[in-house]
């Protein structure tokens, strides 16, 4: 089997030099085609980090082995990190963290247990980076969530949840706050979890969970997440088995998928041949597990471990009073230590599998994920975002021109929070208001009725966007303004 190596940047190429003589060592049925990658190649003119061989070498193979790459600052580039999860839409990101033996934590020093496995959306959120400023002193982002996105990863969870054997699968949200956006990740997980019965599933919001992980890890299992929710908590759990040199991570794609370490490029070691390679190793083994090469995953990671327990460490962790060894000492540590079976958490030998990417179907053009059918659609008005320094009452006079008896003024607020026609004057403003026209609900607009109402407005206010209300069925698809 064929699959795409790019050695990265700074520390990338020693610690994928040794992975891959580690691979090597164990004589893996796998042949590596290497690929330009990273800083080196930004700086040859390619704005997005990788020349055009490499995406189609990665694109026709489906595996990308990945060091860590450095994205050039102030160059106004994108990471090429970030691209290529995006654009070859690996929509999990799976990190795993386990206590390893000789790596020292509070936990396990109290001989607390953790074997959790973070899944993260790893496409939507606000990480599709669409940012506007909408006066000097206001910036927005948009939070895209979607039924199709979220069922995708929702439902890579669950079987991967299935597989492993898990004792619990949680959803980690904030849909108390964000009743549409988490709220439909949250939805979607419930409609899931009705199709795996034997999985126990449940859901924690996010700040609890945070709490929870600190105070009792070994109680969860598999938790998965929105993207930005799940990029902290990820992190967070990076900290509880011994940082971010000992978190592998898989991004998961039906064509394509990444498995790359998920620490940086560390300049200030780079080229010294000092760096750790386990998280790169750790995240070589997921990959391994992914192509169905079980045995061979098992018999280098029982060896890693192994290698761990008898305190062999490089120089970023580990008993202070043993000498730390090399990269290259760490990884040839490991090969002679392949067949050895570590005194905790040994890693069961299973059986190999043939390797079937989860859907081989290409098609000519992207794909469009799953629609839901609309019941009765109707706009019953809009929210218009617009600049103004004016106080809420001077607004609405304004405002209250446009309104007639079918399409009434019902709310303005800032940043949220209803200031008109109720509010508080201990509520601060910035110079960016929502003003909202409405109609009952057993009315329907048009959406030439909110072009000519934008056009009106637009006379007296600077209008920086538009949204559209929409009901579909009996359910209002907007929320309300905090105090309406
Ligand atoms: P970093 O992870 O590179 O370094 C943070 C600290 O951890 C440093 O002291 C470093 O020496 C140490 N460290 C990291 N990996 C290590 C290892 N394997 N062995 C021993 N020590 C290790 O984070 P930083 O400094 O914020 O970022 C440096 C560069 O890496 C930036 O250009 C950033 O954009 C890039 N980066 C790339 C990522 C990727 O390719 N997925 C992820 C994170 C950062």
């Amino acid at each position: 089997m064929k699959i795409a190596v790019a050695k990265g940047d700074g520390i990338g190429p020693e610690i994928m030099e040794a992975v891959i003589g580690i691979f090597n060592a164990a004589k893996l049925p796998l042949e590596y085609q290497y690929v330009d990658m990273g800083k080196w190649v930004f700086d040859k003119g390619f704005s997005n980090g990788m020349t055009p061989e490499a995406k189609e070498t990665i694109e026709n193979l489906g595996i990308l082995f990945k060091g860590p790459m450095e994205t050039p600052k102030g160059k106004g580039v994108k990471s090429v990190n970030v691209t290529a999860r995006k654009t070859w839409n690996t929509y999990a990101n799976d990190r795993k963290f386990q206590t390893l033996s000789g790596v020292d934590t509070v936990f396990s020093k109290a001989g607390v247990n953790i074997d959790l496995t973070i899944v993260r959306e790893n496409i939507e959120d606000t990480y599709g980076g669409i940012e506007h400023m909408l006066t000097r002193d206001v910036a927005l982002a948009r939070r895209f969530i979607t039924r199709g996105g979220s069922e995708q990863v929702i439902r890579y969870a669950f079987e991967m949840a299935q597989k492993k054997g898990a004792r619990r699968i949680t959803c980690g949200h904030k849909a108390n706050i964000m009743k549409l956006t988490d709220g439909l990740f949250l939805e979607v997980f419930n409609e899931i979890a009705k199709e795996y019965p034997n999985l126990k599933a449940d859901d924690v919001i996010v700040d609890d969970l945070c709490m929870k992980l600190v105070s009792r890890p070994d109680l969860f299992d598999v938790i998965v997440l929105t993207n930005l929710q799940g990029d902290i908590v990820s992190d967070l759990c990076a900290g509880l088995v011994g940082g971010l040199g000992f978190a592998p991570s898989s991004n998961i794609g039906d064509h394509i998928s990444i498995f790359e370490a998920v620490h940086g490029t560390a300049p200030d070691i780079a080229g010294k041949n000092i760096a750790n390679p386990t998280s790169l190793l750790l995240s070589g083994l997921n990959m391994l597990r992914h192509l169905g090469m079980m045995e061979k995953a098992a018999l280098i990671e029982n060896a890693l471990l192994y290698t761990l327990e008898s305190g062999i460490h490089t120089g970023d962790f580990g008993d202070k009073s043993i000498p730390a060894v090399n990269t290259t000492e760490f990884a040839n540590a490991i090969i002679e230590n392949f067949g050895k079976q570590p005194k905790h958490n040994p890693k069961p030998t299973l059986q190999d599998f043939d390797f079937l990417p989860t859907n081989s179907q290409i098609t000519e053009n992207p794909m469009l994920l799953s629609k839901q059918p609309y019941e009765a659609r109707k706009i019953l008005g809009a929210d218009f975002f617009i600049e103004c320094e004016l106080q809420p009452n001077e607004i609405a006079k304004i405002a209250l021109k446009q309104a007639t008896d079918t399409l009434k003024l019902v709310t303005i607020s800032n940043r949220g929070t209803q200031v008109w026609p109720t509010g508080s004057v201990y509520t601060n403003l910035v110079n960016q208001f929502r003003i909202r026209f409405e109609t009952d609900a057993t009315k329907a607009l048009t959406q030439d009725s909110i072009i000519s109402l934008y056009s009106a407005l637009s006379k007296d206010f600077q209008i920086s966007s538009v949204e559209l209300l929409n009901m579909w069925g009996d359910k209002k698809a907007y929320s309300l303004a905090q105090g309406q």
